[in-house]
């Protein structure tokens, strides 16, 4: 969603500002804007649409800007009202005294608007965040501290926020505060950072606090004072952020999508480090906190995520059920939230969130939590809201993902329930011992498998030249691959904008098959296994419509040659496996044909890498 970044300190704030802003560009990016103190006087700029926009717009103010030495910035992904230079942030208050930046949505922004209008604000913008703005200002303007304004106007907002707020009273002062939407102080020499995400801060400083839900910070260049929404100090603890700033750069690829792609080997290893040691060990599995007996017995287990986490999930239930022999329901979290559904204490509630932020994932968690159910996240987040609401947190470590359409993240999520599922079954005694040594085995040369891909990768990108134009495009597979037919058109549509729909492939002709002609492409996902023959007759049905048709395929059978218009062949894999291995053309596929289409491949239209609204 929208992210926001402040300073506080002895260098020039813009350049610190706008950095920071760079790197939550993946947040959101339909707008954006700063706030800077100088010399007692509060000065905002503001651009629609990227953030190269606002960096023009500053480039005709380099005189007045360049001593300001505190500020707050803002990239923003419209929730309320348009993405305007009106409605992008900072906001302010009637006299333009109070300036702020927010992330998140206030609920009860009506309802305050209206008692506030009555007192004589003027609105400008149609955001719920002026809102905040005034209110600080009437309490401000009554109490006259700062801090304290902040915390009892927080005592008034329904909703999620975090906010970042100077005053033209104070010249050195920021005070932040957050609640359900991520915030972080990092904390430098005679200098303290604010922002939404690590990437944001990392070049300066690896010390921060995360601040904590209701909690208000009063930041100076040298001084930190936290306080609960009481009011009372609280004393805060300093972590070491978990990123290098290299991690944070392209090396070289044209997008950070590609260079995560070509990351997938080394972040599987990563994984395996410690918990897949030989074929005849057991995994290792020290996150999960549930006994032996309580594993034993476990008799039902419900996944929740939303889009390329719920695809991993659907994977997920497809191993848990065949290696563990225990049912497994698997929902998209904002479905989850909204009706009666039936956990307790003796269900396995498992939430996966490559951000750890997604509203709805933390919702549902938090609502099952209170059901008495033991909390499992698998998320690349290790210091995200979701991971501290864990009972047992499986970090999938693929280090920072910077592109919004998830690649390597996906890969790691579908790699630890791989190992979750192994390890569960291994202590059920639920799987053969010749299959568990095979998969095994399997699992450690899947990143060699990857790379071989990836060396090949050409092939992909002239099936992406040939099919670029189409305006639709259909993905079938069965069994385990059906979650990666999804995630493969989730992929295609995220940054091509190309209508592309993954389904059952049994369900072709149950209304689908309609659509086939000439014009459509259909990409079978063909993968040696349990339902290759059935998925064969299912492309051989699509033929006979006309479609062009492409296999993804670790078959070598010639009549594939005269079936298929184009065949994308991937190494020999085990049918628990392949989903990983189909997984890795597909999201080369939707690279090469965003790329070749000329779109913004790590920034796509209305995204944002982090979902906090609900
Ligand atoms: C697609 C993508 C999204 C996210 C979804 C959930 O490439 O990244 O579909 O998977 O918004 O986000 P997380 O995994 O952070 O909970």
């Amino acid at each position: 969603m929208c992210g926001i970044v402040g300073y506080v300190g002895t260098q020039p704030v813009v350049d610190i500002l706008l950095d920071g802003l760079q790197q939550l560009e993946y947040r959101g990016y339909d707008s954006s804007g700063i706030a800077i103190s100088d010399n007692g006087e509060i000065k905002i700029y503001k651009a629609e649409g990227k953030l190269q926009n606002l960096k023009d717009t500053l480039k005709s103010h380099n005189d007045e800007i360049q001593n300001a030495q505190m500020g707050i910035g803002h990239i923003r992904w419209a929730t309320h009202g348009a993405p305007t230079l009106i409605n992008a942030h900072p906001h302010t208050c009637n006299c333009g005294r109070l300036a702020l930046v927010h992330n998140g949505i206030i609920e009860n922004f009506k309802e305050l608007k209206a008692e506030l209008e009555k007192e004589g604000c003027v609105f400008r913008s149609q955001t719920d965040t002026e809102v905040v703005a005034h209110l600080i200002a009437s309490i401000y303007g009554k109490i006259k501290n700062l801090t304290e304004a902040v915390r009892l106007a927080t005592l008034r907002l329904e909703g999620a926020y975090a906010l970042c707020v100077m005053h033209k009273d104070y010249k050195d002062t920021l005070v932040v505060t957050k609640r359900n939407a991520p915030l972080i102080i990092g904390l430098g020499e005679g200098e303290h950072f604010v922002a939404s995400d690590v990437p944001a801060i990392i070049k300066h400083t690896k010390r921060a606090v995360y601040l904590v839900d209701n909690q208000i910070a009063t930041l100076t260049p040298k001084s930190i004072d936290i306080i609960n929404s009481h009011g009372q100090n609280i004393e805060y603890k300093v972590e070491i952020l978990p990123w290098e700033p290299v991690a944070l750069s392209k090396m070289g690829y044209k997008h950070f999508m590609l260079k995560e792609i070509h990351e997938q080997p080394d972040v599987i290893r990563n994984i395996l480090v410690g918990k897949l040691h030989t074929t005849s060990d057991p995994v290792v599995l020290n996150e999960v906190k549930l006994t032996r007996d309580t594993l034993k017995n476990l008799n039902r287990i419900q996944i929740i995520a939303c889009g390329t986490s719920l695809h991993a999930a659907m994977i997920g239930k497809y191993i848990i059920e065949t290696f563990c022999g225990i049912s497994v329901d698997v929902e998209p979290s904002s479905e989850y939230i909204y009706r009666r559904t039936v956990t307790d204490e003796h269900t396995l509630v498992i939430g996966v969130s490559q951000s750890g932020e997604t509203a709805d994932t933390l919702t549902a968690i938090k609502q099952s939590k209170a059901k008495g159910s033991h909390i499992l996240i698998i998320t690349n987040r290790p210091d995200s809201a979701m991971a501290r609401e864990a009972d047992s947190l499986i970090p999938v470590s693929a280090g920072i993902e910077v592109s919004v359409a998830a690649t390597k993240s996906y890969v790691a999520q579908v790699m630890s329930f791989y190992l979750l599922a192994i390890y569960m079954a291994e202590i059920k005694g639920s799987l053969d011992s010749t299959i568990l040594k095979n998969l095994k085995n399997e699992m450690m040369i899947i990143p060699q498998k990857i790379e071989q891909i990836l060396s090949h990768k050409e092939e992909i990108q002239r099936c992406a030249k040939e099919y670029a134009n189409t305006k639709d495009f259909i993905y079938i597979a069965r069994g385990i691959n059906y979650p990666t037919a999804l995630e493969g058109a989730l992929k295609l549509k995220e940054i091509s904008y190309i209508n592309a729909t993954g389904y059952p492939a049994g369900e072709l002709k149950h209304g689908p098959i309609a659509m086939l002609d000439e014009t459509m492409p259909v990409l079978s996902i063909l993968m040696h296994g349990s339902v290759y023959e059935k998925l064969l007759s299912n492309s051989e049905e699509a033929k006979a419509r006309n479609a062009r048709l492409i296999a993804l395929t670790n078959s070598n059978d010639k009549k594939l040659n005269d079936l298929f218009d184009y065949i994308i062949k991937v190494p020999e894999v085990h049918e628990y496996l392949s989903p990983i291995i189909a997984i890795i053309p597909l999201q080369l596929l939707a690279y090469y044909i965003a790329e070749f289409l000329g779109k913004d491949v790590d920034q796509p239209r209305n995204l944002a890498k982090s979902v906090t609204v609900e």
